[in-house]
């Protein structure tokens, strides 16, 4: 089964129509061979919740406080509506975008989530082989199970980016944004709304952070600039490496001013993760970031937070096109993106649901879940009636 083909004209792994992915199940039904990975993002998460840890699961699902705003980004869809045409051929569609200077199959990546070791053993190597498969950037997170080298190796020339968890230790922040540049990521990503986290009652409840077991810092365990804060190296104590890290790993005393550092430090564009009030975005573009990312982190940071489709609306308005616009927090289905990129957005961000295919079953989950993804995007926009993204 072939799920992308070379593109003769550009080089840009083209999708398969969502046609295509739909008659593959239909024919394999007809064969007495039915589906059996959940199409769907709700049956998805149940069967993601079966198959992991319960502490796992609950890391992933779980949001700030009485987790009102993961809801309300859910409900901020509902909100807005399509209204589709009709009688306009769009027989063929090319959705690719492009965005710093590269083209991308489609306006869709995988958002940075950490840890990815607790949901499967193959973590963050998985998902980023899925997404290579199929043209998809993959974004490392900072907290990531494998190293930024070794996610380098598992996905070659496909596209990737690194975001970047500002440490309190400006010597490790730089020597993450290096070793990124170094091993070939095309994009930071700051992440600006997590310098320190957020009260998580699932968690706290259960008394789990991963990170206090040693899972999520491998790029931490295998840097030199943190190696060198520690007295043994983390193989020999692993304890008080944790214990540094939960030291360092936040920031809470960045500002502005300090990111005209990341201009010594690379020179891969950049773009702010967790924007949601237009003066911010504003500000953004006024010091000459390159991109940002409208995101309230799914819910997890500050409970009662404004929903991020709402903040798309707001900040579209305030900053035009200035700066390309990226969304994540509420993605489930083709339609959510298709409403995202209308109100401003120019790629959207999957988090959760690749998590609960990646649990469900690992890199061939991840793959699936994302042809599904991408087959009914094609289908929601074809009979919407346009061909592409502009
Ligand atoms: C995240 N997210 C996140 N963001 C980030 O910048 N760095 C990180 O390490 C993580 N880690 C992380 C872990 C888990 C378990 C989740 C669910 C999320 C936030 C992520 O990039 C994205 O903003 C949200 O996942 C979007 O919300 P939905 O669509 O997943 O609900």
């Amino acid at each position: 089964m072939v799920s992308i083909v070379a593109n003769p004209n550009c080089g840009v792994p083209t999708m398969e129509t969502g046609m295509e992915r739909q008659l593959e199940i239909y024919r394999k039904g007809l064969f007495g061979m039915p589906e059996q990975f959940p199409v769907d993002a709700e049956s998805l998460e149940s069967a993601a919740r079966t198959a992991m840890k319960p502490e796992a699961y609950d890391y992933v699902a779980g949001s700030a406080g009485t987790e009102q705003t993961a809801d309300a980004n859910r409900r901020a869809f509902a909100k807005w509506q399509i209204v589709p045409r009709f009688l306009r051929d769009v027989a063929q569609r090319d959705w690719s975008v492009e965005l710093f200077g590269r083209r991308y199959p489609a306006p869709i990546y995988v958002a940075p989530v950490g840890v990815q070791g607790i949901i499967h053993p193959d973590g963050e190597l998985a998902t980023a082989r899925a997404c290579a498969k199929l043209g998809i950037p993959f974004t490392l997170s900072t907290v990531s199970s494998y190293t930024i080298e070794q996610v380098a190796e598992a996905m070659g020339d496909a596209p990737r980016w690194f975001q970047l968890y500002w440490s309190r230790n400006h010597e490790v922040a730089a020597s993450f944004v290096r070793r990124a540049e170094a091993a070939g990521y095309s994009a930071i990503v700051v992440t600006v709304d997590t310098y320190m986290l957020a009260w998580r009652p699932r968690d706290l409840r259960r008394a789990y952070l991963p990170f206090m077991h040693g899972d999520g810092l491998a790029n931490y365990f295998s840097d030199p600039a943190f190696r060198a804060l520690l007295s043994a190296p983390p193989e020999e104590d692993p304890g008080s490496a944790v214990m540094q890290f939960a030291a360092i790993f936040g920031n809470p005393s960045l500002t502005w001013d300090d990111l005209s550092r990341l201009r010594e430090w690379t020179r891969l564009p950049v773009l702010l993760k967790g924007i949601l009030h237009p003066d911010d975005a504003r500000e953004a573009v006024r010091r000459g970031i390159d991109g940002i990312i409208v995101s309230n982190h799914g819910g997890r940071q500050v409970d009662g937070a404004i929903p991020a489709l709402e903040a798309l609306v707001q900040i579209a308005e305030a900053v035009g096109d200035a700066v390309p616009l990226l969304f994540d927090s509420g993605i489930r289905t083709g339609a959510d993106a298709l409403k995202a990129l209308a109100l401003g957005a120019r790629m959207v961000g999957l988090g959760r649901p690749v998590m609960w295919a990646l649990g469900v079953d690992g890199e061939n989950g991840v793959h699936t879940y994302l042809r599904n993804f991408l087959a009914e995007f094609d289908l929601t926009l074809a009979l919407s009636g346009y061909t592409r993204i502009s």
